[in-house]
C-alpha cells in the first residue's frame, strides 16, 4: 500500500496555488486585523503613540509605498481626506526621496509594506525620518526593517503571504488604514457620532461580505474562461472605484502578462478612447451610486466602439444590466468601503485568467515577493 504525500499540496490546504488560498483567506485575515482594534464600538489603536495633540499638530500627511502598498495608499488619501479632512499625498516610494518632498515635523508620513524590506520604500521612510517628519507604517512582517525603524507600527494580521502578487495583504493594508482614519477622524472630531458608529458597525461585518463574494468565485471563473484570449483589458472607474482599478489592472497584468491599464473614466475621452476596437475587454468599477450614472455614460462610448464591457457594480444597481454584457455584483457598504468587497472579484478575475492561460501563477516571471534592490 503506498500513499502519494505531497508536501507542496498540503502547504496549499488543498488549492491549487498559494494565490487562491491566500484570496479564500481574506476574510479571515481582515476579521484578525480588524476585530482586535474594535472593542465597545470604537477604534482602539494601543499599539501607538500618537495623540491627539500630536494630530492636532500635523497639517499634512504623505502616503508612501510601492506596487500594491501604493494601490492601498491611493484609496487611503479618498478616506483619510474624507474622514479627517488633513490633506493627503500619495507617493510611489521609487520617486518620493527625488522630488524633494515638504516634510517637516508637521508632516505625518505613512509607509505602507507587506515585506517591511521593499528597499525604496525602506529609503523612504528614513529620508522622511532625516527632515523630521513623524512616521507611522504598515506593515505585515513583525520586526522587519520597516516596522523597526518607524516611530510607530500598526501590524497587518494577514498572516504569511507566498504568491508574489499580493492580495490578502492588500486587503489588510485597507482594513488598516480605514482603522486609521476613523482613529484619527474621532480625536480630531471631524466624525460625526452616528457616521463613526456606521463605520465601526460595517467594518466588523466586512469579512462575512468578502465570504458571501468568495462563494460566488464561479461567475467570474466563467467570464475569464471565456475571455482569456484578450490581448488588451482597460480598467475604468471614477474616485475610489479608479483606486481600485490601478490595483485590478496590476493583478491582471502582473501574473497573466496581458497588457492592461486602469484609467480614470472621466480621462478615457482624452486618449484611451481612441485604444478601444471591437472586442477589446473593458471591466467597468461602477460601486459608487452617486457616481453610477457617470461610469454609465463612460461605457456608452466604449460599448459604441466595439467594447465587450465586464460590470462591477452593487446589488442594487441592477440597472447596469442595460449597459453591460456581464456584470458582478457585490454586497452594499459605505462607500469608501467598497473597494474592500470591489477588489475581491478583481482578484479572482486576474487568478482565473492566469489560470486558464497556464502561467505561473505564484512567481509570474521577472517579478520578486520582495524587492530589495533599489
Ligand atoms: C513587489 C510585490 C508586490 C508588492 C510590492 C511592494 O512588487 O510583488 O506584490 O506590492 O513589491 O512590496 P511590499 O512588501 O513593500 O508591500
Amino acid at each position: 500500500f503506498h500513499v502519494d504525500w505531497d508536501v507542496s499540496a498540503a502547504e496549499k490546504g488543498g488549492y491549487e496555488h498559494f494565490m487562491i488560498k491566500e484570496i479564500m483567506e481574506q476574510p479571515k485575515a481582515l476579521a484578525d486585523t480588524l476585530k482586535p482594534r474594535i472593542q465597545d464600538g470604537r477604534v482602539v489603536l494601543d499599539d501607538i503613540k500618537l495623540t491627539a495633540e500630536d494630530l492636532k499638530d500635523i497639517h499634512k500627511i504623505d502616503i508612501v509605498a510601492c506596487g500594491s502598498a501604493y494601490h492601498t495608499g491611493v484609496v487611503g488619501k479618498y478616506v483619510i481626506e474624507e474622514l479627517t479632512r488633513k490633506p493627503v499625498e500619495v507617493d510611489l516610494a521609487s520617486e518620493f526621496r527625488y522630488r524633494s518632498p515638504i516634510l517637516d515635523q508637521h508632516t505625518l508620513v505613512i509607509i505602507i509594506s507587506q515585506s517591511g524590506e521593499t528597499a525604496d520604500t525602506l529609503a523612504a521612510l528614513r529620508y522622511a525620518k532625516t527632515q523630521g517628519a513623524r512616521t507611522l507604517s504598515i506593515v505585515n512582517v513583525v520586526g522587519s526593517s520597516i516596522a523597526n525603524q518607524s516611530d510607530d507600527v500598526l501590524y497587518t494580521w494577514a498572516g504569511p503571504e507566498i504568491a508574489v502578487a499580493t492580495t490578502k495583504a492588500y486587503s489588510c493594508q485597507l482594513g488598516v488604514l480605514y482603522l486609521l482614519a476613523l482613529y484619527i477622524g474621532d480625536l480630531l472630531g471631524t466624525i460625526p457620532a452616528d457616521v463613526y458608529r456606521d463605520y465601526v458597525a460595517e467594518l466588523l461585518i466586512l469579512p462575512d461580505k468578502i465570504q458571501s463574494i468568495l462563494e460566488h468565485k464561479e461567475d467570474i471563473q466563467y467570464f475569464a474562461s471565456r475571455n482569456f484570449g484578450a490581448k488588451d483589458v482597460f480598467f475604468i472607474g471614477r474616485n475610489v472605484d479608479y483606486a481600485l482599478t490601478l490595483e485590478g489592472s496590476l493583478k491582471l497584468k502582473e501574473i497573466s502578462y496581458i497588457h492592461s491599464e486602469a484609467y480614470a473614466a472621466g480621462e478615457l475621452k482624452h486618449g484611451t478612447i481612441s485604444l478601444i476596437e471591437d472586442g477589446t475587454l473593458v471591466v467597468a468599477v461602477a460601486t459608487l451610486d452617486r457616481l453610477f450614472d457617470k461610469t454609465m455614460s463612460n461605457v456608452k462610448e466604449v460599448k459604441a466602439r466595439g467594447a465587450y464591457v465586464l460590470g462591477l457594480t452593487t446589488e442594487n444597481n441592477r440597472k447596469i444590466e442595460q449597459s453591460c454584457d456581464f456584470v458582478f455584483y457585490i454586497p452594499e457598504t459605505l462607500d469608501l468601503l467598497l473597494p474592500s468587497l470591489a477588489v475581491i472579484p478583481l482578484q479572482i478575475f486576474s487568478y482565473y485568467m492566469a489560470l486558464m492561460k497556464g502561467c505561473d501563477i505564484d512567481k509570474p516571471r521577472n517579478l520578486a515577493k520582495s524587492v530589495t534592490v533599489e
